[in-house]
């Protein structure tokens, strides 16, 4: 394989969850037919796939409380994959009503985090998760599960990585999951252990969608994503501006910002069929929709070869320069 710097045209696939684990934690609701807007947008820019929302208790989680507005009103653009998460058989039910391509089922790594976030042990979030998946296969729709905390928990601490492959496991070959997304909930993944990780499961499961979800909590989230790819891995989630975050675990920030990975994938070579123009875009406009700034690097400071001008003051002499051929 090549050196994780030299992409070599490698396609990475792009996940975009800023509808979703973007907005689950803003303080601000942001109106129904803007999110769809803000879907829209991004179906136009080449992403892999969309998590469009959450249909999970509008009391847990108040600002995602218009899934199934959002996901009937969006425009489906042919080969994305629009997904949205369902912790629970009635929010599976409201998904797949709703027309949502794939359900992402979750529980955690953690025993801390799932009671938290889930307010359930592990074993009573799994059987949930078999209902759901049996539903959901019934309903012919894929089922992809993320695993919170798998790199760490910030109520425990480490978790071990025998654990967390133990439940991929139980995801792939209990429910017959499509896909499995290892989530860095709170920015604890560091790279060796990415990679230790990402081998042990591509070593198993060869063929089963892999997803890695990480959050920028520690400033490593690209380091991360370099990593993943050496191991093998190739599709990420990732969210526009940056935003996102669980309300449910202690001290999470942003995902993975969209046009900062893109950005610096396609610069390394590999090819993540995103029009990275219509991403700034999307993301230009996201500080005034949450009124707030946003934590994405390159809405600030623009493409690597985005020039900008000379400073008024300078022109005058640098332009008297040019034409004396100094
Ligand atoms: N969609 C809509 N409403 C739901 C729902 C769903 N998926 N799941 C539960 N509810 C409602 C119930 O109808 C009930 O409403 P009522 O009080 O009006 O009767 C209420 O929520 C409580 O239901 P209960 O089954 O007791 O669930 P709970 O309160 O233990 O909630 C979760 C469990 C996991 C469903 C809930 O905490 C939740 O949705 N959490 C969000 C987790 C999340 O998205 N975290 C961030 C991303 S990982
Ligand atoms: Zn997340």
């Amino acid at each position: 394989m090549n050196a994780p710097w030299d992409g070599a045209g490698r396609r990475i696939h792009m996940q975009e969850v800023g509808p979703r684990d973007g907005l689950q934690a803003q303080c601000v609701f942001v109106p129904t037919a803007q999110k769809i807007a803000l879907v829209d947008a991004l179906s136009r820019t080449g992403v892999a796939k969309i998590e469009v929302s959450a249909f999970v208790s509008p009391a847990a989680i108040p600002a995602l409380a218009d899934a199934a507005v959002v996901m009937r009103g969006i425009e489906r653009v042919p080969g994305v994959v629009y997904t949205a998460l369902a912790p629970n058989l009635r929010g599976a039910e409201r998904a797949i009503e709703a027309r949502t391509d794939e359900l992402n089922l979750v529980m955690s790594a953690s025993a801390s985090h799932n009671l938290a976030n889930l307010r359930m042990t592990r074993e009573r979030s799994f059987a949930a998760l078999s209902a759901v998946s049996a539903l959901a296969r019934q309903a012919a729709r894929g089922v992809n599960v993320s695993l919170s905390c798998a790199f760490g928990c910030p109520m425990e601490g480490e978790v071990p990585a025998a654990g967390v492959l133990d439940w991929c496991g139980r995801f792939i070959e209990e429910l017959g999951a499509r896909g499995v997304t290892l989530c860095d909930t709170t920015g604890m993944a560091h790279p060796g252990q990415v990679v230790g990780l990402v081998r042990a499961f591509r070593r198993r499961w060869p063929v089963a969608e892999l997803t890695l979800h990480f959050h920028n909590t520690r400033g490593m989230g690209l380091a991360n994503v370099l990593a993943a790819i050496d191991a093998g891995a190739d599709r990420f989630d990732a969210s526009l501006g940056g935003i996102g975050g669980c309300p449910y675990a202690p001290g999470a920030t942003g995902n993975v910002c969209s046009e900062d990975i893109v950005h610096a994938l396609e610069l390394m070579g590999f090819r993540t069929g995103v029009d990275l123009a219509l991403l700034l875009a999307a993301a230009r406009r996201l500080p005034a929709l949450l009124g707030q700034d946003i934590p994405g690097q390159l809405v600030k400071a623009g493409r690597r070869l985005d020039l900008h001008p000379l400073p008024p003051s300078l022109t005058d002499t640098a332009q008297r320069a040019s034409a004396c051929g100094l």
